[in-house]
């Protein structure tokens, strides 16, 4: 029976959470949103919103209480209140255990070394100054990548030594992981998606530029310029990741492939992730619909493309502006065949927020790069108040 009645609460208010309510929408699913701030994207466009601290168990217990489904679009929430919901009948999705490995990139890499899954070699220290410890030691040796168990995105959490001087400069304090930095061909992405039935959907894998100062990926490709096996690969290695967590609704799997041809997983988020967003506009089924069909244990759908190629960048705000939003050349790129702008209606932009995206179909890599390159120049995220 398929029923829409069920209210499905959400877990964080940002553009993920707008992108499912948007989703959900289309088949009249109601959708809930927990966040600290009014007028956050997803309030906008949700069916009910209620202010309030994701990480705080009693905000979330009380959120939940009234709900049939509760997902999330942010991993770091409060998990005991989600088995408390779990055990009042609430379905929860992805599973509170999984989302507790997945919190703590410690844990998540014991995850990956306990199943055989391919990683990056690490080691968990207890804070900065036991792993200078055990660089005086010569235990590890530079150049190698430092991260800060908790906390860190979009790059933030993340330290690359590569000097003496930067392990002066650079080092981030706090518990903390090292990791054999990987010789990095292309970095790579395969979102999975699993139901209450056990099955499994994997998207096709996409190639991942990074912005070089920001840390956060600027560009976009799909497919993935990758052999057929090494696709092959990949998208089983995201199957499998998922299925050993055991976690319903979306898995993104960042991989590396290494210049000798491996692939390692970097980490996982078990949610819609920016790697996905061209699935809007260029796949059978979006990533954001995949995730309300995981949770609600509907059939999975094709996540294969309809367009030959599909570029997406992120809209960041331009450097030097901090303030109200507002978008320059965008009637250029939307007078474009196969251009698509998705605007996440913040307010306020600042250097490197994202503010939004842009798809770009054509039928090959090609020429979806070169119209991208062109949307890239035109259009800006700029402030009225410089
Ligand atoms: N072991 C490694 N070897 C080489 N480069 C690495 C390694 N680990 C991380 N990086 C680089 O740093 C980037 C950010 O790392 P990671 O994905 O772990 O951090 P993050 O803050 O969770 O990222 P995001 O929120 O942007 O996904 C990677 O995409 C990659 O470019
Ligand atoms: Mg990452």
């Amino acid at each position: 029976m398929f029923s829409t009645t069920r209210k499905i609460g959400i877990l964080g208010g940002g553009q993920l959470g707008k992108m499912l309510c948007l989703s959900a929408a289309n088949w009249d699913f109601k959708t809930y949103i927990l966040d600290p701030t009014p007028g956050c994207p997803a309030s906008q466009v949700c069916t009910g919103f209620t202010q309030g601290n994701f990480n705080d168990y009693h905000d979330v217990l009380e959120f939940g209480r009234d709900k049939d489904i509760i997902t999330i679009e942010i991993e770091h929430v409060n998990t005991d209140a989600l088995r408390e919901l779990e055990r009042m009948g609430k379905t929860v999705h992805p599973a509170p255990a999984a989302l507790d490995i997945i919190k703590d990139k410690g844990t998540q890499k014991e995850f990956y070394r306990q199943n055989d899954i391919p990683t990056a070699p690490f080691e968990l220290f207890e804070d900065e100054k036991a792993l200078l410890q055990a660089v005086s030691e010569g235990r590890w040796k530079l150049p190698f990548v430092q991260k800060t168990r908790t906390a860190g995105y979009d790059g933030k959490g993340v330290a690359l030594m590569r000097t003496p001087a930067d392990l002066e400069k650079k080092l981030l304090s706090g518990p903390c992981l090292t990791e054999e930095l990987a010789d990095i061909q292309t970095e790579i992405a395969v979102i999975a998606a699993q139901n209450e039935d056990g099955s499994v959907a994997v998207f096709p894998a996409v190639e991942m530029d990074f912005h070089p100062e920001a840390n956060l990926v600027e560009f976009l490709l799909c497919p993935a310029r990758i052999s057929p096996l090494q696709e092959a690969e990949a998208q089983a290695l995201a199957e499998r990741v998922i299925r050993s967590l055991g976690c319903c609704g979306l898995l993104a799997v960042e991989m590396f492939l290494t210049k000798s041809g491996e692939i390692w997983v970097n980490e996982s988020a078990p949610r819609p992730h920016n790697s996905g967003h061209h699935t809007i506009d260029s796949a059978i089924t979006s990533q954001f619909q995949q995730h309300i069909r995981a949770v609600t244990n509907l059939p999975l759908g094709s996540g294969n493309q309809v367009a030959g190629a599909a570029v997406m960048l992120n809209l960041l705000g331009e450097e030097g502006h901090k303030g109200p939003v507002v978008y320059l050349g965008a009637e250029e790129c939307l007078a474009m065949e196969g251009v698509y702008i998705h605007l996440y209606g913040k307010a306020m932009t600042s250097p490197f927020r994202k503010m939004g995206h842009v798809t770009i179909t054509a039928a090959d890599a090609e020429s979806a790069i070169r119209k991208a390159d062109f949307v890239k120049k035109q259009l800006k995220v700029v402030s009225t108040e410089v």
